[in-house]
């Protein structure tokens, strides 16, 4: 999954990073003008990317906006409109509250990405584990769950799966390990939080990442 920012040279290597990925990559877009995210949509078609969003909490960056790209809140009607120029499915990256992912079921996205972009963008936003067991309770099923924020440990990624994620997305532990060790660093950290999310599933009795219980956390199950 690449971003975005002011530098154009980022965008660039995002989608060299998608064109090498084996369709694999997902395109995460600021929330431009319009024609601007657009655009950038129709760059991630052309490198293959797997899926393509926007990261709607991105919307009052100031870096953006001193660089002479202002970023802003979509309205529904404007998301409706990103979602259906693609026939790639649609990620809305950002949903705190459970109204927000009704709305991101009925603009049709594919998916959410609970986030609140690592608390960088608003001081005092709760934290993301608080938010997902509301948010799963309504639209589980509907679209599918990511969730981000904190993943640090294969026992994070259980703790997001039990709280009713479907996948989790990991951010500053993977700039470390590229940075300490390109891609054999980011393998390793893979691996190792692989290696320590099957010892929690074997600990706590989970035979599939599909069927995290909610007991592993809550002894009543709630
Ligand atoms: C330096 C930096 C740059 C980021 N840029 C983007 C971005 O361009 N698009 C985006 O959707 N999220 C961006 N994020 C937020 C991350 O995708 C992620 O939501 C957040 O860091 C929480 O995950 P973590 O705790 O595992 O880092 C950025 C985070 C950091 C630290």
């Amino acid at each position: 999954m690449t971003g975005d920012a002011a530098d154009p040279a980022l965008w660039v290597s995002a989608m060299k990073a998608i064109a090498s990925s084996k369709d694999r990559g997902i395109a995460i877009i600021k929330p431009r003008e319009q024609k601007e995210i657009i655009s950038r949509i129709r760059d991630a078609e052309k490198a293959g990317a797997a899926a393509v969003g926007i990261d709607i909490d991105g919307a009052g960056l100031i870096t953006m906006a001193l660089k002479g790209q202002p970023v802003s809140p979509k309205t529904f009607q404007e998301i409706g409109e990103l979602v259906s120029a693609t026939r790639l499915p649609f990620i809305l990256k950002g949903i705190m509250t459970a109204g927000e992912a009704d709305l991101a079921v009925e603009a049709k996205a594919a998916a959410i990405v609970v986030s609140n972009h690592g608390g960088r963008v608003l001081d005092h936003t709760p934290g993301t584990a608080d938010v997902l067991p509301e948010i799963a309770k309504r639209v589980k099923g509907r679209l599918i769950i990511f969730a981000d924020g904190g993943v640090r440990a294969g026992a994070d990624v259980l703790k997001f799966l039990a709280l009713g994620a479907d996948a989790v997305l990991i951010g500053r532990p993977l700039v470390t390990g590229a940075f300490g060790g390109g891609s054999e660093g980011v393998a390793f950290l893979f691996n190792k939080m692989k290696d320590e999310l099957i010892q929690g599933m074997l600990l706590t009795g989970t035979a599939d990442v599909k069927l995290v219980k909610k007991e592993i956390l809550f002894s009543s199950g709630v």
